[in-house]
C-alpha cells in the first residue's frame, strides 16, 4: 500500500479546539484567532493565488533556491524518509523528491488541510513510483509524536517561512519536537523570510488585487461555518504592517464601524470596536544570527545556509547537537 493517512484532528475533536482557540483569541485583549484557522479548502486556495503573486516574493525566491540547491543537497543527504511541516500542496517538495533520482522514499507530510494533502498525495504517487506517502493530517504543534519511526536517512522540511507563524515560545516548543525526530546525519531544512526593506515586505502582504485581504477575511468566513458565528466579513478591513521592534508582519482585521457578533456554539456575544482590530497572523522576520540562536535553543546546529542575491529569503539546513533539549509534550488532541 503506498498511500496511508493518519486523521489525528477529526471533525469533532477539531472543532472542539477551534471553540477553546476562539473563545481564548477572542476573549482577550488584543483580540486575536490563531492563523492555523485560515486553511480550509478556500484558504488553500487563496493562499496558492497569493504564492503567485507579484508582490509575494516569498515562494518564487524559496522555490528558486531549492531548484538550485536541490540536487546537490539530495546527493549529499541521500535521504529515504523526508517529513514535511505545512507540507500544503507540496509543489516546492516535488523538487525535492525529482532531485533524488528516483531511490525508495517515504514522504509524511503532517498538516490540518485533509482535503489538500489527499490531492497532492494523489499527484505526487502517480508522478513517482518508488514513493510511499504516509499522510498526517494535523496540527504540527500537538501530533509530531505520530511520525512513524524512519525509514532510513530522514530530512524534516518547513518550508515557506511557516515558522515565521508561530511566536518565539512556540517555535522553541516546535524546534524542540522536531529534534526529537532526528539522529545523526539527519536533517532539518527550514525556510525563513528575512528582515529587509519595510517597503517590499508590507507590499507583499497588502497585494494590489486584494488576494490577501480575501485570505485574512477568510478566518472569519470559517469562524461562521464552524462555531455559527455572524462575522460580516466584508464589514472588516484587511490591515497589514511591519512591526519593526519585533521583527514580524503583523495582519488584521479592523471592524469599520461598530460590529455585534455572535458565536451560536460558543453562546457568546462579542462587541468590537473600530479601534480594536484582530490579530489574525504574524510573520516573523530573520536574520543568520537570530535563525542560528533560534536553531541552537533547540539542539540544532546550523550547517548551511542559502539566500538568494537579494538577501531576501534564506534556506537553513541543520543538524542535531549531541545534546538534546527536552521536548515539551504536545498537549492532548
Ligand atoms: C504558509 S502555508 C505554506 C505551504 C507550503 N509549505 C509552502 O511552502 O508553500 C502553511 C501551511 O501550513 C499548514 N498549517 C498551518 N498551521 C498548521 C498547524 N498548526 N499544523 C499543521 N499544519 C498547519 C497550512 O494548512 C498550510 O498548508
Amino acid at each position: 500500500m503506498r498511500y496511508r493517512v493518519e486523521v489525528h484532528a477529526d471533525a469533532h475533536t477539531r472543532l472542539k479546539a477551534m471553540a477553546e482557540d476562539v473563545l481564548r483569541g477572542l476573549g482577550t485583549r488584543p483580540r486575536s484567532l490563531p492563523p492555523k484557522y485560515f486553511y480550509d479548502a478556500a484558504g488553500s486556495r487563496l493562499f496558492d493565488e497569493i504564492t503567485r503573486l507579484p508582490e509575494y516574493y516569498l515562494t518564487r525566491t524559496e522555490d528558486a533556491l531549492l531548484d538550485r540547491l536541490a540536487p546537490a543537497l539530495m546527493r549529499a543527504l541521500e535521504p529515504r524518509d523526508v517529513v514535511e511541516l505545512g507540507s500544503g500542496f507540496s509543489l516546492k517538495t516535488r523538487r525535492l523528491l525529482e532531485a533524488r533520482g528516483g531511490g525508495a522514499l517515504r514522504y509524511t507530510p503532517v498538516d490540518v488541510d485533509e482535503t489538500t494533502v489527499a490531492a497532492s498525495a494523489e499527484r505526487l504517487l502517480a508522478e513517482d513510483p518508488a514513493l510511499q506517502v504516509h499522510a498526517i493530517i494535523g496540527d504540527f504543534e500537538r501530533h509530531l509524536v505520530h511520525v512513524p519511526a524512519p525509514s532510513g536517512r530522514r530530512l524534516v522540511l518547513f518550508l515557506g517561512s511557516t515558522i515565521g507563524n508561530l511566536d518565539a515560545p512556540a517555535r522553541q516548543a516546535l524546534l524542540a519536537q522536531v529534534r526529537s525526530l532526528l539522529h545523526r546525519g539527519d536533517r532539518l531544512l527550514v525556510g525563513v523570510d528575512l528582515v529587509k526593506d519595510v517597503a517590499v515586505l508590507e507590499a507583499a502582504y497588502n497585494d494590489a488585487a486584494g488576494v490577501t485581504a480575501a485570505f485574512n477575511r477568510n478566518i472569519l468566513r470559517v469562524v461562521n461555518r464552524s462555531l455559527g458565528a455572524d462575522f460580516q466579513p466584508e464589514a472588516f478591513r484587511h490591515h497589514a504592517w511591519y512591526n519593526a521592534a519585533e521583527s514580524r508582519i503583523e495582519m488584521h482585521l479592523v471592524p469599520e464601524t461598530r460590529q455585534t457578533v455572535h458565536i451560536r456554539s460558543l453562546d457568546l456575544t462579542v462587541r468590537l470596536e473600530p479601534s480594536e482590530s484582530i490579530w489574525t497572523e504574524s510573520s516573523y522576520k530573520f536574520t543568520r544570527a537570530s535563525t542560528r540562536a533560534m536553531l541552537a535553543a533547540a539542539g540544532l546546529r546550523l550547517d548551511a545556509w542559502h539566500t538568494d542575491v537579494d538577501k531576501r529569503f534564506a534556506l537553513a539546513l541543520a543538524g542535531p547537537t549531541s545534546r538534546a533539549v527536552a521536548a515539551r509534550a504536545p498537549r492532548a488532541a
